[in-house]
């Protein structure tokens, strides 16, 4: 059991989480990757552990869209949530994933999987157990709302969806930013919103060096005083 959901116990927990969620392709992910290396935190990208069950399922042969199905697949998994140095992992049935959670089919398929309730509970109850064992950044699209609600350390990263379909583009990789955030933004469980108490950091102009800068700032307005290790 997480002790995410321990509101009056937050303050006095052992570990902290800092909750960045925003659309596909804002770049949460370098924001919290280099948040994670400058607090000496662990990063955990929840959108692989949603990535990981998709793979499964198309692995399975199986229709991202048969709810029973893909929850009895679900069911027989064996996911394994870790961290390597400051990156959180993900195994599924043995085997540990990580390239091939970036590719079209998948990225294709995400939303739909990630909009079963039942995926989502397993996930989120994995990812409030990573607390249990380290302070850490988490950054997905209802880290603020859902998983972390009593964090202090909220943000929604932004960017024009220019902006942010020219990212996914120099990376090599086809991804319909547009259509998954609106998937995302748009399900019955836990879609994608500015949370209660998250601020807004519009990523669309920034360098990456200038939007942890940014970040930052955020955090200490929220009370963050936990020692800056000074690493960029
Ligand atoms: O962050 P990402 O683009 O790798 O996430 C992939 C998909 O996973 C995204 O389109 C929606 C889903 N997701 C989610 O529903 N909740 C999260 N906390 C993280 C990701």
């Amino acid at each position: 059991m997480g002790l995410s959901q321990q509101a009056p116990h937050f303050a006095n927990a052992p570990h902290f989480a800092i909750a960045i969620d925003g659309p596909a392709a804002s770049g949460k992910s370098t924001i919290a990757k280099h948040l994670a290396r400058r607090l000496g935190l662990v990063m955990v990208n929840s959108g692989a552990m949603y990535r990981a069950v998709t793979w499964k399922v198309l692995e399975l042969g199986i229709n991202p869209d048969d709810h029973t199905a893909v929850v009895q697949a679900l069911q027989a998994m064996n996911i394994e949530c870790g961290t390597a140095g400051n990156f959180s992992t993900i195994a599924i049935d043995g085997r540990l994933l990580d390239e091939e959670l970036r590719g079209t089919e998948v990225n294709l398929a995400v939303s739909r999987v990630a909009a079963v309730p039942e995926v989502r509970s397993l996930l989120v109850q994995l990812q409030r157990d990573y607390l249990q064992h380290t302070s850490l950044v988490m950054e997905g699209r209802d880290i603020c709302s859902v998983v972390f609600p009593d964090t202090p350390f909220k943000i929604y990263v932004d960017a024009s969806e220019e902006v942010r379909a020219a990212r996914r583009s120099a990376e090599g990789v086809t991804d319909s930013v547009a259509a998954r955030d609106k998937a995302d933004s748009n399900r019955t469980t836990a879609p994608l919103i500015v949370a209660d108490g998250a601020i807004v950091l519009d990523n669309s102009d920034h360098t990456v060096a200038s939007a942890v800068e940014a970040a930052l700032d955020i955090l200490r307005s929220q009370g963050l005083s936990h020692e800056d290790s000074g690493d960029a």
